[in-house]
């Protein structure tokens, strides 16, 4: 038990779904909440947790995942929580107002989320000023990039480079998210000859507009593939230029949940606790095929320090968390931090890095 869990929690999940979300990110927003939360008891500072990953330092390899801060309006605050990393967006190119409401829905009893935002997006050019007005920013940023709904998937890359171009000053990487569930005809954009051109055309892109750094792109990747699906999008994703793997998205599979059918039956991805096998799976799956050649960001069902441990033993070089963060509360990432530095202890190893695809 936390304050978070026997007190906030509770008061939170008595709120509308997404009103809370609002709330929290209006808070996070305020330099009085940054402030607050720099008491939270934090990880120590563990040299054992500090990587390089596609070119980039790591401090520790706990990120926050896509879809929190889709504005960039709460970046500090990641900082504060001890976030290694910290992933804002999806960012369409225009703003759009994404799908109606009710799209979030809680499902308590699998601790797990069901969302059908769909791109809800104050636009390129709004992120950037959020950001800019949220500088400096401590953790490395990635900036996730999607489509605009009414774009068709033939002109997709435009909108992914024009979010590129507006972007590129604040971000360390970018990510080609190619796998929500929640625009329609989006995942059709993994098939192979259609992945590699668009990652092809990012990668030129972010190249081509900056000389001062590189900045690596990722591509994001659905759990919902076939074995031979998802490696036939990755090799496709590599042979464009991509730096690394995001492993997974949400999933539109439902097997296995308690929630009643009323709930479990929302249109949507879901994330948490009942993705982590499905997500892991993913990771060992993409670590035999690609081994160190790409890192992987693992994503999907982490709660605590075993999960996280268990995912880079999977294959993964860095981590992220959404769902956790919502049933655990700020203090989760101290203790997934400061559990793989115990972990390593335990284990006998001098660095993060040696444990990356251990099981495998
Ligand atoms: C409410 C919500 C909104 C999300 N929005 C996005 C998004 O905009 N872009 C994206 O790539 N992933 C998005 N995701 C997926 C997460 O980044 C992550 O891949 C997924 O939730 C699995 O991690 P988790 O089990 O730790 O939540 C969203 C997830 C949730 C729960």
């Amino acid at each position: 038990m936390t304050v978070y869990t026997s007190l906030v929690r509770p008061a939170l999940f008595a709120l509308d779904a997404e009103r809370a979300h609002e709330l929290t990110i209006a808070a996070l927003g305020r330099p009085w909440a940054v402030n607050a939360l720099r008491w939270l008891p934090r990880a120590p500072t563990d040299g054992r947790l500090a990587q390089q990953v596609f070119g980039l330092s790591f401090d520790n390899p706990v990120g926050l995942a896509a879809g929190l801060d889709k504005q960039g309006t709460a970046a500090p605050a990641w900082a504060a929580l001890g976030f290694g990393f910290v992933e804002i967006g999806t960012v369409t190119p225009r703003p759009q107002p994404g799908n109606p409401r009710p799209r979030l829905f809680r499902l308590p009893d699998d601790r797990a989320i069901i969302n059908r935002f769909g791109f809800n997006s104050v636009g390129a050019s709004g992120v950037a000023a959020n950001l800019a007005a949220a500088l400096p920013i401590a953790p490395r940023i990635g900036i996730n990039l999607g489509r605009n709904r009414q774009t068709p998937n033939e002109q997709a890359a435009d909108d992914y480079v024009r979010t590129v171009e507006v972007l590129h000053p604040y971000a360390d990487f970018f990510v080609v998210n190619v796998s929500s569930p929640n625009t329609s005809g989006l995942r059709d954009l993994q098939e192979g000859r259609a992945l590699r051109a668009l990652v092809e055309q990012v990668v030129t892109r972010a190249r081509e507009i900056t000389t001062r750094k590189t900045i690596p792109v990722l591509v994001k990747v659905s759990p919902d593939m076939t074995s031979a699906d998802l490696l036939g999008s990755v090799d496709a994703a590599l042979e464009g230029g991509a730096a690394g793997i995001i492993a997974t998205n949400t999933t539109v599979s439902r097997s296995g949940l308690r929630a009643p059918a009323h709930v479990a039956g929302e249109t949507g991805g879901l994330s948490g606790a009942p993705l982590k096998a499905m997500a892991t799976g993913a990771c060992r799956t993409l670590f035999a095929h690609v081994g160190r050649r790409a890192p992987i960001v693992g994503v999907g069902g982490i709660f605590t320090a075993d999960d996280a441990y268990e995912r880079m033993r999977a294959g993964a070089s860095l981590v992220q968390l959404y769902t956790g963060l919502i049933y655990e509360g700020p203090g989760v990432v101290a203790r997934i931090v400061r559990g793989l530095g115990e972990r390593l202890a335990r284990d006998g190893v001098s660095s993060i890095s040696e444990v990356i695809g251990a099981d495998v």
